[in-house]
């Protein structure tokens, strides 16, 4: 743990205040929002604070371990790091710092097919820890084309992601210019001057791409047409018959990020899913949407001994992921926490907010008297 960086900030919360004042306005909105009038959102934060957890003070406590193990692979802590799209807009090469903390640390990282880093420079960091998001394209040679990249770039886990059927409506990103493509205005400028760290490093790299995608936007002549083409050509509304096609495509372990019921969840794997995740996009999607966490128990009951059950949405602190963990996850995911990590620290923002929710997990279970995470849904309070 760094000293120096855990005295500016102890928690999540410390570096979202950090990252606010190193980020652009419009770009901190992007991150921070829901959709609509943030229901989803402030209900993610309700659910997961209702779940308590019951010590069992008197039980002899013995050797700790936080390890997890997902289709063969033993990770050195139960959560991972979700996708997260136009990553470099929140902060200049955001998906590679993620992508060398996973590797670095051990733990999951997937890369969003819109995020602003290609597959192949995202893996070559990432390494043995790549999983690859993707939404799939209308166009199924673009989509073949990708599952080869990601293939060939060394990827073993694809995440197939479900609850975008129709782009959000998030007045805050509507009013700032932030859809595809982004617009540039003059208050963009403005915000932008106010946060030189920012507009320097992004004056370094360049303006953010969606570099994944680009070989398929070459026919586009201005930014209108690269928007109808991602809007038209690079996604599809995925149902059941793009998960079976996805499924004949893809030799690796398939996982379907976004359920949020039991019927879906026995959907997936019907159709060969290995893994889900419990989702709701972070509360970006669907104001009205369930908390991952109210419906995650049933959906362990239902498929938990066919289906790695994996889960992400609110996830401010270690208490959060064990709270995930006792109501039956295996592995807990984790989007803004990380960006807003590197909003504050850059190049050592990933470290430390792993560091943060590693140290707090780990006091959790010292303070319950709980040895593993497998045995936290024995410490829920009824
Ligand atoms: C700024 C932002 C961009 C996101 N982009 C994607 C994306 O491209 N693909 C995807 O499957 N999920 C995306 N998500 C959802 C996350 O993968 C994840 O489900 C969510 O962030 C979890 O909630 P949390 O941020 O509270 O941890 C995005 C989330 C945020 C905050």
């Amino acid at each position: 743990m760094n000293e120096k960086l855990l005295n500016q900030a102890a928690s999540i919360h410390d570096l979202r205040k950090l990252a606010k004042s190193r980020i652009p306005g419009f770009a901190f909105d992007y991150l921070e929002g829901g959709c609509n009038n943030n229901l989803a959102l402030e209900t993610n934060r309700a659910a997961l604070n209702a779940i308590r957890l019951q010590p069992c003070y008197l039980r002899p406590s013995g050797k700790l371990n936080l390890t997890s193990e997902l289709f063969g692979k033993r990770y050195s802590a139960p959560f991972g790091i979700a996708p997260i799209g136009l990553s470099g807009v929140v902060w200049p090469n955001a998906s590679i710092i993620h992508a060398k903390t996973a590797h670095e640390m051990n733990i999951p990282f997937i890369l969003s097919s819109v995020a602003t880093t290609s597959i192949e420079k995202a893996a070559a960091h990432a390494k043995e820890n790549f999983w690859f998001q993707l939404y799939p394209p209308k166009d199924h040679n673009i989509r073949n084309d990708l599952l080869m990249r990601a293939r060939n770039a060394g990827c073993k886990t694809l995440v197939v992601t479900i609850d975008v059927p129709s782009p959000s409506w998030r007045p805050k990103d509507i009013k700032n210019g932030l859809a595809v493509p982004p617009r540039i205005s003059a208050s963009s400028i403005f915000q932008s001057a106010l946060r030189p760290r920012w507009s320097a490093a992004t004056l370094k790299i360049g303006i953010p791409e969606f570099e994944t995608l680009k070989p398929y936007l070459q026919g586009s002549k201005n930014l209108k047409e690269t928007a109808r083409l991602i809007r038209h050509t690079l996604r599809e509304v995925v149902d059941e018959t793009v998960i079976k096609q996805i499924r004949r495509d893809w030799p690796g372990n398939l996982v379907i990020k976004g359920i949020l019921s039991v019927n879906d969840a026995k959907t997936a794997y019907h159709y060969g899913a290995d893994g889900i995740i419990v989702s709701n996009h972070g509360g970006r999607q669907l104001d009205a949407a369930q908390s991952p966490v109210n419906v995650l128990p049933s959906i362990v009951k239902a498929v938990g001994d066919k289906l790695i059950v994996m889960t992400d949405s609110g996830v401010e602190s270690g208490i959060d992921i064990g709270r995930y963990l006792a109501c039956g996850a295996q592995m807990v995911f984790s989007g803004r926490a990380f960006m807003y990590g590197t909003g504050a620290f850059s190049v050592n923002g990933g470290h430390h907010t792993y560091a943060i929710l590693y140290s707090e997990l780990k006091q959790l279970l010292e303070q319950l008297h709980c040895n593993s995470i497998s045995e936290l849904p024995n410490y829920l309070a009824a």
